[in-house]
């Protein structure tokens, strides 16, 4: 695994190129994620968010450039060895996409029971280990249709974590969600990230969330990325007062028009029509999916002082672990 000074890289995207056709969909993508940190991704409707996700946990490849994860180049790996990858990093489907002729706990054994030789008793330890990190241990033997969206968002995410990923990859976490609820699973990744040590790539419409979980953000606009910064630096645009606007780029500006959702500016000259192909990432259930793609600016912030989660008790090695590393 490549370094930058001191810092891991988890994921690397060099100069990736992808085209549909005539169509260019990615040109020239260069993104790097660091473990344990947070990237969120950002940008209008069809840009490339869910194609360059597909890259990243190995369901396509480039036409040109490389995708590297933990140091192995992705298009290069046997099927075998991808799948020993893919043990590796979890995902979140919409809508939690569960199996729904099993109860929540038994969702998150499979995945232990098909890739692991644990016995029952072990499984059955790490399955309440899992929910309880999501808070749904109460829920274990409940069946998906018997719960709401968030906790089905909350078992999906368990299901995630069944195999101690390093990565774990969000497809529009909280569309569909209502505002507390969606709080509530902004404040599970931050929870996850910091006591896990997992690095996030979260692709989100939802600015409120993305400054609440982002350590980093990358704005893309066909096909490439416009800015990747540090949460502060979309921060301080976010904010750039209306009476300095000539100081900033054609491409701040719109920058900033889409992070402050604002109707009018740069980029509302083009046309941004839901993708179609958005529902199919890595074969989601997408009934929600056009749910919450508008941005919305109105949600309250999780109150950073809530108690710490059962994690930190539960795992004191991990969490000493995290304190050595900085
Ligand atoms: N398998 C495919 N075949 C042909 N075109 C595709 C395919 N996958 C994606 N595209 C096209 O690539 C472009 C980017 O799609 P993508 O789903 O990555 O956008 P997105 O940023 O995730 O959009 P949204 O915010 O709506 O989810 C779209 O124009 C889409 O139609
Ligand atoms: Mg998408």
């Amino acid at each position: 695994m490549s370094t930058d000074g001191q810092e891991e890289h988890v994921i690397e995207i060099e100069n990736l190129v992808k085209r549909f056709g005539d169509q260019t969909v990615l040109d020239g993508i260069n993104l790097h994620v660091k473990a344990g940190e947070t990237m969120v991704i950002m940008g209008g409707s069809g840009c490339g968010k869910s194609t360059l996700l597909r890259h990243m946990v190995g369901s396509l490849h480039p036409d040109e450039g490389k995708v590297r994860l933990f140091g192995e180049v992705l298009a290069e790996l046997s099927e075998e060895d991808l799948d020993e990858i893919r043990k590796k990093f979890g995902i979140l489907f919409q809508s939690g996409a569960l199996f729904q002729s099993l109860s929540v706990g038994d969702n998150v054994a499979l995945i232990l029971e098909e890739h692991t030789d644990l016995d029952a008793a072990i499984i059955d330890f790490m399955v309440k280990i899992k929910l309880e990190l999501v808070d749904l241990r109460e829920a274990a033997h409940k069946f998906p249709a018997q719960i709401s969206g968030g906790m089905k968002k909350r078992a999906g995410l368990a299901r995630a974590l069944a195999l101690d990923p390093k990565i774990l990859f969000y497809d529009e976490p909280s569309a569909g969600l209502d505002p507390v609820t969606s709080a509530a699973i902004d404040r599970l990744i931050i929870d996850l990230t910091q006591k896990l040590g997992v690095a996030s790539v979260v692709v989100t419409h939802e600015m409120d969330s993305a400054f609440t979980i982002a350590d980093r953000m990358a704005m893309l606009n066909k096909g490439r990325v416009l800015m990747l910064d540090k949460r502060e630096a979309f921060e301080e645009l976010r904010d750039w007062p209306e009476d300095r606007m000539s100081e900033l780029t054609e491409d701040q500006k719109l920058i900033r028009q889409f992070l402050r959702g604002d109707a009018e500016g740069p980029l509302t000259e083009e046309s941004t029509g839901e993708s179609s192909y958005a529902a199919d990432l890595l074969g989601i259930d997408n009934s929600k999916l056009t749910g919450g793609r508008s941005i919305q600016t109105t949600r309250r912030v999780p109150n950073p002082d809530e108690p710490k989660s059962f994690l930190g008790k539960l795992l004191p090695h991990r969490d000493k672990q995290e304190q050595d590393k900085s």
